[in-house]
């Protein structure tokens, strides 16, 4: 009654479970999102994301650099302007002494082409309501308004030296726009990933401290409603068809079946944003020892990969990159005993 097919044969020895593993994250294809704040002397903790700072343009400089050496793919930059600059149409994101521009300025100038530099291209930080566009009469967010105000963006953005404009809003039409913004204004190189299934989700809450969110509503009329699988790869189709040159799926852990079938029918690469919540729930649990906080960390992360993620980002950047340096795909090898260790 033995059964001669043995799953487990497979699972006998770190050895062999590494020889069989689908899924390897590697630290080249990890974004770090990084928030830098106007008119600060230090470094200011972000509450919500134990962990997690706001920087200056110093410490967002050396941040950069830390993000190179540790081999992360990306970083992803987004501003946090002063209270008093925040006006209805977020004016101040496409100023090019705005805090982002300036940021995006310093980390080019401290990396150079070794990391690509990618921007949040969204007006939802620099609005004095909070919202991701600006308004029509009726409080409503304006998508075609918004759009023109996107493409200024986008292309003050490319000015200060983004390698990558990340369009957030889900305004509709916004990537074609940017795209003939940023080739008209001489930014053909420029590439734009897009922001294509967004979900009105609740696990951006800890964001909004991060970034310092005016916003006291929802953003029910533009975001997706988490209920809706088909609609997310339709976005994604769109955003593909409009010239996006990475479509991103957001957030992830929740949203694995969007996140699958965008990866099947992409022909072009795939991103997965792992958001403030995912962060803040894992790290709240381990801090209450509720969770091993480097093992589910490292789950939850090969997991968005398996469902089909090339290109991931995650507040846990620099930390991944040094524990999968430490995995022991990469380990050098040493005598083991002949019973081997299981
Ligand atoms: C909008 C934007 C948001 C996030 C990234 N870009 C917030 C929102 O849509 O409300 C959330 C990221 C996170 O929660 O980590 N500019």
């Amino acid at each position: 009654m033995s059964p001669t097919i043995r799953q487990r044969r497979l699972r006998t020895t770190p050895a062999m479970r590494n020889l069989v593993r689908e899924t390897r994250v590697h630290p080249a294809q990890l974004v770090l999102p990084v928030f830098v704040r106007d008119g600060l002397s230090e470094p200011a903790p972000v509450g919500s994301l134990p962990g997690v700072v706001q920087h200056t343009l110093d410490s967002l400089r050396r941040e950069a650099s830390r993000a190179v050496e540790a081999g992360l793919g990306g970083i992803m930059l987004f501003g946090v302007p002063l209270e008093t600059d925040k006006d209805a149409t977020g004016s101040v994101g496409e100023r090019p002494d705005g805090i982002l521009n300036r940021g995006i300025e310093a980390v080019r100038a401290e990396v150079g082409d070794s990391l690509v530099v990618m921007s949040d291209t969204c007006l939802d930080e620099f609005t004095d309501h909070g919202h991701c566009g600006v308004l029509d009469a009726a409080g409503g967010v304006d998508n075609d308004a918004t759009v023109d105000a996107y493409v200024r963006l986008a292309v003050s953005q490319a000015e200060a030296g983004a390698h990558v404009v990340g369009p957030s809003g889900m305004m509709d039409g916004q990537v074609l726009a940017i795209r003939e913004g940023l080739d008209a204004a001489g930014h053909p190189d420029v590439a734009i990933l897009a922001y294509a299934a967004k979900y009105a989700s609740a696990f951006f809450g800890p964001f909004r401290e991060a970034v310092g969110s005016s916003l006291t509503g929802n953003r029910r009329a533009y975001q997706q409603d988490p209920a809706n699988r088909r609609e997310g790869l339709r976005e994604a189709m769109l955003d593909l068809a409009e010239g996006a040159d990475i479509v991103m799926v957001k957030p992830a852990s929740h949203y694995l079946d969007v996140l699958a079938d965008v990866a099947t029918a992409s022909d072009v690469p795939v991103a997965a944003y792992q958001v403030s919540g995912e962060y803040a729930m894992i790290e709240a649990a381990a801090a209450n020892g509720w969770i091993n906080r480097e093992a589910a960390v490292t789950e939850a992360v090969t997991c968005i990969a398996r469902a089909g993620a090339d290109i991931l980002l995650t507040y846990w950047a620099l930390e991944l990159a040094d524990w999968l340096d430490a995995a022991p795909t990469t380990k050098p090898l040493r005598r083991a005993s002949r019973r081997g260790n299981r």
